[in-house]
Protein backbone atom coordinates (compact mmCIF):
# COMPACT_ATOMS: atom_id res chain seq x y z
CA UNK A 1 0.00 0.00 0.00
CA UNK A 2 0.93 3.68 -0.66
CA UNK A 3 0.45 5.35 3.04
CA UNK A 4 0.63 8.78 3.43
CA UNK A 5 0.50 11.47 6.95
CA UNK A 6 2.18 8.91 8.84
CA UNK A 7 5.20 7.35 9.82
CA UNK A 8 5.86 3.75 7.22
CA UNK A 9 7.41 0.63 8.42
CA UNK A 10 7.20 -2.95 7.58
CA UNK A 11 5.79 -4.21 4.16
CA UNK A 12 4.60 -0.12 3.59
CA UNK A 13 8.41 0.90 3.61
CA UNK A 14 9.98 1.18 0.45
CA UNK A 15 13.83 1.12 -0.62
CA UNK A 16 16.45 2.59 0.98
CA UNK A 17 18.64 -0.25 1.11
CA UNK A 18 21.74 1.31 1.15
CA UNK A 19 20.54 3.81 3.96
CA UNK A 20 19.47 0.84 6.04
CA UNK A 21 22.72 -1.29 5.88
CA UNK A 22 24.84 2.39 7.01
CA UNK A 23 22.37 3.48 9.58
CA UNK A 24 22.17 0.06 11.28
CA UNK A 25 26.00 -0.47 11.05
CA UNK A 26 26.50 2.53 13.10
CA UNK A 27 23.98 1.83 15.69
CA UNK A 28 24.41 -1.59 15.43
CA UNK A 29 28.21 -1.02 16.65
CA UNK A 30 26.53 1.93 19.39
CA UNK A 31 27.67 4.84 17.07
CA UNK A 32 25.68 8.18 17.59
CA UNK A 33 24.06 9.67 14.56
CA UNK A 34 22.11 12.32 13.67
CA UNK A 35 19.59 12.09 10.24
CA UNK A 36 19.51 15.02 8.16
CA UNK A 37 16.84 15.42 5.88
CA UNK A 38 14.50 18.11 4.60
CA UNK A 39 10.72 17.82 5.81
CA UNK A 40 8.78 15.10 4.94
CA UNK A 41 11.84 12.64 3.90
CA UNK A 42 11.36 9.86 5.66
CA UNK A 43 13.20 10.54 8.53
CA UNK A 44 10.95 9.09 11.21
CA UNK A 45 9.83 6.32 9.11
CA UNK A 46 13.65 5.01 8.83
CA UNK A 47 13.88 5.25 12.38
CA UNK A 48 10.90 3.33 13.04
CA UNK A 49 11.25 1.01 10.42
CA UNK A 50 14.58 -0.28 11.40
CA UNK A 51 13.51 -0.52 15.11
CA UNK A 52 11.24 -2.70 13.94
CA UNK A 53 13.27 -4.79 11.70
CA UNK A 54 15.92 -5.41 14.29
CA UNK A 55 13.58 -5.44 17.22
CA UNK A 56 16.21 -3.14 19.08
CA UNK A 57 15.26 -2.39 22.51
CA UNK A 58 14.74 1.23 22.15
CA UNK A 59 13.12 4.32 23.35
CA UNK A 60 11.63 7.07 21.15
CA UNK A 61 10.57 10.44 22.30
CA UNK A 62 8.90 12.99 19.78
CA UNK A 63 10.25 16.68 21.65
CA UNK A 64 7.89 18.77 19.29
CA UNK A 65 4.96 17.24 21.32
CA UNK A 66 6.36 17.45 24.56
CA UNK A 67 4.91 20.36 26.83
CA UNK A 68 7.37 20.76 29.19
CA UNK A 69 11.14 19.30 30.00
CA UNK A 70 9.66 17.80 33.19
CA UNK A 71 6.30 15.83 30.44
CA UNK A 72 9.47 14.86 28.57
CA UNK A 73 11.07 13.39 31.82
CA UNK A 74 8.34 11.46 32.70
CA UNK A 75 7.59 10.05 29.71
CA UNK A 76 11.51 8.99 29.44
CA UNK A 77 10.82 7.33 33.29
CA UNK A 78 7.90 5.28 31.76
CA UNK A 79 10.07 4.15 28.70
CA UNK A 80 13.06 3.21 31.19
CA UNK A 81 11.21 1.16 33.77
CA UNK A 82 9.78 -1.01 31.14
CA UNK A 83 12.91 -2.33 30.74
CA UNK A 84 13.23 -2.87 34.39
CA UNK A 85 10.01 -4.70 34.41
CA UNK A 86 7.23 -2.24 35.00
CA UNK A 87 4.53 -0.22 33.20
CA UNK A 88 3.34 3.25 33.43
CA UNK A 89 5.67 3.88 36.96
CA UNK A 90 4.94 7.56 37.10
CA UNK A 91 0.88 7.23 37.04
CA UNK A 92 0.89 3.98 39.83
CA UNK A 93 3.48 6.36 41.94
CA UNK A 94 0.80 9.82 41.53
CA UNK A 95 -1.94 6.95 42.27
CA UNK A 96 -0.27 5.84 45.42
CA UNK A 97 3.80 5.29 46.43
CA UNK A 98 2.74 2.21 49.00
CA UNK A 99 0.87 0.18 46.24
CA UNK A 100 3.53 1.12 43.93
CA UNK A 101 6.27 -0.63 46.11
CA UNK A 102 4.74 -3.60 46.75
CA UNK A 103 3.80 -4.30 42.70
CA UNK A 104 7.06 -3.31 42.91
CA UNK A 105 8.62 -6.09 45.32
CA UNK A 106 6.99 -8.94 42.51
CA UNK A 107 8.27 -7.48 39.16
CA UNK A 108 10.92 -5.09 39.55
CA UNK A 109 14.29 -6.34 37.72
CA UNK A 110 16.82 -4.12 39.06
CA UNK A 111 17.62 -3.28 42.80
CA UNK A 112 14.65 -1.40 44.58
CA UNK A 113 17.19 1.50 45.48
CA UNK A 114 16.66 2.45 41.74
CA UNK A 115 13.38 2.83 42.29
CA UNK A 116 13.38 4.59 45.45
CA UNK A 117 15.61 7.09 44.00
CA UNK A 118 13.46 7.44 41.17
CA UNK A 119 10.41 8.14 43.53
CA UNK A 120 12.55 10.63 45.68
CA UNK A 121 13.66 12.40 42.39
CA UNK A 122 10.17 13.00 41.71
CA UNK A 123 8.85 14.09 44.67
CA UNK A 124 11.73 16.42 44.92
CA UNK A 125 10.92 18.24 42.08
CA UNK A 126 7.36 18.50 43.05
CA UNK A 127 8.38 19.82 46.09
CA UNK A 128 10.68 21.95 43.90
CA UNK A 129 13.92 21.39 45.35
CA UNK A 130 15.43 20.43 42.08
CA UNK A 131 14.12 22.02 38.82
CA UNK A 132 13.06 20.66 35.67
CA UNK A 133 16.63 20.45 34.12
CA UNK A 134 18.09 18.14 36.83
CA UNK A 135 14.53 15.75 36.64
CA UNK A 136 15.18 15.92 32.51
CA UNK A 137 18.83 14.55 33.00
CA UNK A 138 18.00 12.33 36.14
CA UNK A 139 16.14 10.23 33.71
CA UNK A 140 18.43 10.52 30.83
CA UNK A 141 20.95 8.83 33.02
CA UNK A 142 17.84 6.48 34.32
CA UNK A 143 17.72 5.07 30.88
CA UNK A 144 22.14 4.16 30.95
CA UNK A 145 21.19 2.88 34.29
CA UNK A 146 18.51 0.10 33.70
CA UNK A 147 20.19 -0.70 30.22
CA UNK A 148 23.80 -1.54 32.19
CA UNK A 149 21.67 -3.21 34.71
CA UNK A 150 20.17 -5.34 32.30
CA UNK A 151 23.00 -5.72 30.09
CA UNK A 152 21.31 -4.27 27.35
CA UNK A 153 21.90 -1.43 24.68
CA UNK A 154 19.03 0.73 24.22
CA UNK A 155 18.79 2.71 21.20
CA UNK A 156 17.52 6.03 22.13
CA UNK A 157 15.56 8.30 19.22
CA UNK A 158 14.89 12.04 19.69
CA UNK A 159 12.57 12.99 17.22
CA UNK A 160 12.34 16.80 16.05
CA UNK A 161 15.60 17.23 18.43
CA UNK A 162 16.03 21.25 18.08
CA UNK A 163 12.49 21.45 19.42
CA UNK A 164 14.00 21.05 23.07
CA UNK A 165 15.21 24.64 22.52
CA UNK A 166 11.97 25.73 22.85
CA UNK A 167 11.49 24.15 25.90
CA UNK A 168 14.74 24.86 27.58
CA UNK A 169 17.54 27.37 27.23
CA UNK A 170 20.76 26.84 25.23
CA UNK A 171 22.37 25.70 27.99
CA UNK A 172 20.32 22.32 28.25
CA UNK A 173 22.54 21.55 25.52
CA UNK A 174 25.47 21.77 27.40
CA UNK A 175 24.36 19.90 29.99
CA UNK A 176 22.66 17.09 28.00
CA UNK A 177 26.10 16.22 26.12
CA UNK A 178 28.10 16.38 29.26
CA UNK A 179 25.32 13.52 30.60
CA UNK A 180 25.05 11.20 27.65
CA UNK A 181 28.73 11.43 26.70
CA UNK A 182 29.29 8.45 29.99
CA UNK A 183 26.49 6.49 28.39
CA UNK A 184 28.05 2.91 27.45
CA UNK A 185 24.45 1.26 27.10
CA UNK A 186 22.91 3.42 25.12
CA UNK A 187 22.83 4.66 21.41
CA UNK A 188 21.41 8.26 20.95
CA UNK A 189 19.89 8.80 17.38
CA UNK A 190 18.81 12.63 16.65
CA UNK A 191 16.45 13.35 13.87
CA UNK A 192 15.83 16.99 13.02
CA UNK A 193 13.92 18.77 10.85
CA UNK A 194 14.73 22.29 10.85
CA UNK A 195 18.34 21.86 9.00
CA UNK A 196 19.86 25.39 9.82
CA UNK A 197 19.12 24.22 13.94
CA UNK A 198 20.36 21.15 12.96
CA UNK A 199 23.64 22.32 11.45
CA UNK A 200 23.96 24.74 14.54
CA UNK A 201 24.01 21.94 17.21
CA UNK A 202 25.68 19.36 15.46
CA UNK A 203 28.34 21.14 13.28
CA UNK A 204 29.23 24.01 14.53
CA UNK A 205 32.63 23.99 16.44
CA UNK A 206 31.20 25.86 19.34
CA UNK A 207 28.24 23.91 19.86
CA UNK A 208 28.41 20.69 22.62
CA UNK A 209 27.47 18.29 19.60
CA UNK A 210 29.81 19.46 17.56
CA UNK A 211 31.62 15.56 16.74
CA UNK A 212 29.12 13.72 18.96
CA UNK A 213 27.16 12.05 16.51
CA UNK A 214 27.81 10.59 12.78
CA UNK A 215 25.84 12.84 10.43
CA UNK A 216 23.62 10.55 8.01
CA UNK A 217 21.85 13.05 4.90
CA UNK A 218 19.03 11.07 3.64
CA UNK A 219 17.93 11.76 0.13
CA UNK A 220 15.27 11.45 -2.18
CA UNK A 221 13.85 7.73 -2.79
CA UNK A 222 15.41 6.25 -5.64
CA UNK A 223 13.16 6.45 -8.60
CA UNK A 224 13.88 3.12 -10.12
CA UNK A 225 13.18 1.32 -7.01
CA UNK A 226 10.11 2.88 -6.86
CA UNK A 227 9.09 2.30 -10.43
CA UNK A 228 10.04 -1.38 -9.13
CA UNK A 229 7.83 -1.24 -6.13
CA UNK A 230 4.92 0.23 -8.20
CA UNK A 231 5.31 -2.70 -11.26
CA UNK A 232 4.71 -5.75 -8.43
CA UNK A 233 2.26 -3.39 -6.34
CA UNK A 234 -0.23 -2.77 -9.18
CA UNK A 235 0.25 -6.68 -10.71
CA UNK A 236 -0.45 -7.97 -7.77
CA UNK A 237 -3.39 -5.56 -7.37
CA UNK A 238 -4.44 -6.88 -10.93
CA UNK A 239 -4.25 -3.37 -12.18
CA UNK A 240 -3.02 -2.48 -15.73
CA UNK A 241 -1.49 0.95 -16.14
CA UNK A 242 -0.64 3.90 -18.79
CA UNK A 243 3.25 4.12 -18.72
CA UNK A 244 2.56 7.94 -17.89
CA UNK A 245 2.66 6.24 -14.36
CA UNK A 246 6.49 6.24 -14.69
CA UNK A 247 6.22 9.84 -16.34
CA UNK A 248 5.16 10.84 -12.96
CA UNK A 249 7.44 8.91 -10.55
CA UNK A 250 10.42 10.28 -12.42
CA UNK A 251 8.54 13.93 -12.12
CA UNK A 252 8.15 13.89 -8.33
CA UNK A 253 11.71 13.32 -8.39
CA UNK A 254 11.87 10.27 -5.21
CA UNK A 255 10.18 13.14 -2.91
CA UNK A 256 8.40 10.39 -0.14
CA UNK A 257 5.83 12.19 0.95
CA UNK A 258 4.33 13.81 -2.46
CA UNK A 259 5.17 10.41 -4.77
CA UNK A 260 3.10 8.58 -1.73
CA UNK A 261 0.62 10.71 -1.83
CA UNK A 262 0.13 11.02 -5.73
CA UNK A 263 0.41 6.90 -5.93
CA UNK A 264 -1.77 6.80 -3.28
CA UNK A 265 -4.64 9.17 -5.24
CA UNK A 266 -3.72 7.26 -8.69
CA UNK A 267 -4.60 3.89 -7.11
CA UNK A 268 -7.75 5.13 -4.76
CA UNK A 269 -8.69 6.45 -8.50
CA UNK A 270 -7.99 2.50 -9.87
CA UNK A 271 -10.42 1.27 -7.36
CA UNK A 272 -12.96 3.90 -8.41
CA UNK A 273 -12.34 2.81 -11.96
CA UNK A 274 -13.41 -0.73 -10.50
CA UNK A 275 -15.22 -2.23 -14.14
CA UNK A 276 -11.80 -2.12 -15.91
CA UNK A 277 -9.20 -1.58 -13.28
CA UNK A 278 -6.87 0.66 -15.07
CA UNK A 279 -5.54 3.67 -14.43
CA UNK A 280 -5.41 6.28 -17.21
CA UNK A 281 -3.01 8.96 -18.07
CA UNK A 282 -5.29 11.47 -16.84
CA UNK A 283 -5.99 9.64 -13.99
CA UNK A 284 -2.36 10.53 -12.63
CA UNK A 285 -2.37 13.90 -14.28
CA UNK A 286 -5.17 14.06 -11.72
CA UNK A 287 -3.66 12.90 -8.62
CA UNK A 288 -0.51 14.55 -9.26
CA UNK A 289 -3.30 18.49 -9.03
CA UNK A 290 -5.13 17.39 -6.25
CA UNK A 291 -1.97 15.89 -4.36
CA UNK A 292 -0.75 19.47 -5.36
CA UNK A 293 -3.64 21.64 -4.05
CA UNK A 294 -3.34 19.46 -0.72
CA UNK A 295 0.28 20.48 0.13
CA UNK A 296 -0.36 24.16 -1.37
CA UNK A 297 -1.29 25.60 2.17
CA UNK A 298 2.03 24.18 3.56
CA UNK A 299 3.63 25.62 0.74
CA UNK A 300 2.02 29.28 1.39
CA UNK A 301 3.85 28.90 5.27
CA UNK A 302 7.02 27.91 3.20
CA UNK A 303 6.77 30.64 1.13
CA UNK A 304 6.26 33.37 3.80
CA UNK A 305 9.31 32.44 5.67
CA UNK A 306 11.35 32.32 2.54
CA UNK A 307 9.87 36.12 2.06
CA UNK A 308 10.82 37.35 5.01
CA UNK A 309 14.59 37.04 4.62
CA UNK A 310 16.25 39.57 2.18
CA UNK A 311 16.63 38.42 -1.58
CA UNK A 312 16.04 34.66 -0.51
CA UNK A 313 12.43 34.78 -2.87
CA UNK A 314 14.10 36.28 -5.64
CA UNK A 315 17.17 33.92 -5.63
CA UNK A 316 15.15 30.65 -5.07
CA UNK A 317 12.69 31.94 -8.04
CA UNK A 318 15.61 32.17 -10.34
CA UNK A 319 16.87 28.44 -9.35
CA UNK A 320 13.29 26.78 -10.03
CA UNK A 321 12.72 28.93 -13.30
CA UNK A 322 16.31 28.13 -14.38
CA UNK A 323 17.05 32.10 -14.37
CA UNK A 324 20.13 33.69 -13.57
CA UNK A 325 19.48 36.86 -11.42
CA UNK A 326 21.10 39.87 -12.37
CA UNK A 327 19.96 42.18 -9.74
CA UNK A 328 22.34 40.75 -7.10
CA UNK A 329 26.16 39.96 -7.05
CA UNK A 330 27.70 36.96 -6.77
CA UNK A 331 29.06 37.36 -3.02
CA UNK A 332 25.26 37.74 -2.21
CA UNK A 333 24.12 35.29 -3.99
CA UNK A 334 26.68 32.61 -2.48
CA UNK A 335 25.29 34.04 0.76
CA UNK A 336 21.45 33.41 -0.04
CA UNK A 337 22.22 30.28 -1.40
CA UNK A 338 24.03 29.18 1.93
CA UNK A 339 21.05 30.71 3.76
CA UNK A 340 18.57 28.60 1.54
CA UNK A 341 20.57 25.58 2.09
CA UNK A 342 20.68 25.69 5.99
CA UNK A 343 16.76 26.31 6.12
CA UNK A 344 16.95 22.95 4.03
CA UNK A 345 14.76 24.41 1.05
CA UNK A 346 17.96 23.92 -1.60
CA UNK A 347 20.74 21.49 -2.01
CA UNK A 348 23.99 22.14 -3.51
CA UNK A 349 25.18 19.72 -6.02
CA UNK A 350 28.42 19.36 -7.47
CA UNK A 351 30.02 22.04 -9.69
CA UNK A 352 28.30 24.32 -7.21
CA UNK A 353 24.52 23.98 -9.04
CA UNK A 354 21.65 24.33 -6.10
CA UNK A 355 17.86 22.64 -6.47
CA UNK A 356 15.43 22.84 -4.48
CA UNK A 357 14.21 19.96 -2.75
CA UNK A 358 10.94 20.19 -2.35
CA UNK A 359 9.61 19.63 -5.84
CA UNK A 360 6.44 21.17 -4.83
CA UNK A 361 7.55 24.32 -3.98
CA UNK A 362 9.44 24.02 -7.04
CA UNK A 363 6.12 23.52 -8.85
CA UNK A 364 4.86 26.27 -6.72
CA UNK A 365 7.35 28.84 -8.09
CA UNK A 366 6.73 27.93 -11.74
CA UNK A 367 3.57 29.41 -11.75
CA UNK A 368 3.38 32.06 -13.35
CA UNK A 369 -0.51 32.98 -13.92
CA UNK A 370 -2.49 33.20 -10.43
CA UNK A 371 -5.88 33.28 -12.15
CA UNK A 372 -5.21 29.45 -14.03
CA UNK A 373 -3.63 28.66 -10.08
CA UNK A 374 -7.12 30.06 -8.78
CA UNK A 375 -8.79 27.67 -11.24
CA UNK A 376 -6.86 24.78 -9.76
CA UNK A 377 -4.92 24.74 -13.27
CA UNK A 378 -1.20 23.72 -12.79
CA UNK A 379 1.57 23.36 -15.51
CA UNK A 380 3.91 20.74 -14.81
CA UNK A 381 7.12 21.96 -17.05
CA UNK A 382 8.69 19.26 -18.56
CA UNK A 383 6.21 16.63 -17.08
CA UNK A 384 5.45 15.27 -20.76
CA UNK A 385 9.05 14.41 -21.58
CA UNK A 386 10.81 12.73 -18.80
CA UNK A 387 12.58 9.74 -19.98
CA UNK A 388 10.79 6.26 -18.97
CA UNK A 389 13.10 3.39 -17.92
N1 LIG B 1 10.76 4.56 2.71
C1 LIG B 1 9.52 5.02 2.48
N2 LIG B 1 8.63 4.27 1.82
C2 LIG B 1 7.40 4.71 1.54
N3 LIG B 1 6.95 5.93 1.90
C3 LIG B 1 7.78 6.73 2.57
C4 LIG B 1 9.11 6.32 2.91
N4 LIG B 1 9.70 7.34 3.59
C5 LIG B 1 8.79 8.33 3.66
N5 LIG B 1 7.63 7.97 3.06
C6 LIG B 1 6.43 8.83 2.88
O1 LIG B 1 6.76 10.14 3.33
C7 LIG B 1 5.90 10.53 4.43
C8 LIG B 1 6.72 11.30 5.44
O2 LIG B 1 7.57 10.42 6.12
P1 LIG B 1 8.12 10.74 7.59
O3 LIG B 1 7.05 11.26 8.46
O4 LIG B 1 8.89 9.54 8.01
O5 LIG B 1 9.16 11.91 7.20
P2 LIG B 1 9.94 12.93 8.15
O6 LIG B 1 11.20 13.26 7.43
O7 LIG B 1 10.05 12.36 9.51
O8 LIG B 1 8.94 14.16 8.10
P3 LIG B 1 8.86 15.45 9.07
O9 LIG B 1 9.90 16.37 8.59
O10 LIG B 1 7.46 15.95 8.84
O11 LIG B 1 9.09 14.92 10.47
C9 LIG B 1 5.29 9.24 4.94
O12 LIG B 1 4.01 9.48 5.47
C10 LIG B 1 5.23 8.38 3.67
O13 LIG B 1 4.09 8.73 2.92
MG1 LIG C 1 9.44 13.10 11.34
Amino acid sequence: MFKSGMPVYGKDFINRKQHIIKFNTYIKNKQHIMIKAPRRYGKTSLVVHIFEMYKYDKIYVDIKRATSLKSLAEQIIDEAYKYAGIDSIILKAKDSISNLFKHLRGTLKVDIEVAELTIETLEKNEKKQIDEIELFLYAINLVETIAKKQNINIKFAFDEFQDILMIADNKILDRLRSVIQHHQNVTYIFLGSIESIMNKIFSSKTSAFFHFARIIELDSLNTIELKDFCRDFFKEQKISYDDFLFNIIDYLEGHPYYTMKTLQSIYYKALENNINTIIHKNDCVEALISAFFETKSYLEEVLAKIKQKKHHHSVIWHLANNLKDASIDSPTLYKTYKSLEDMGYIKKLERGEYYITDIFLKILFQQNNDTRLLEEKVEFKGLENQVIN
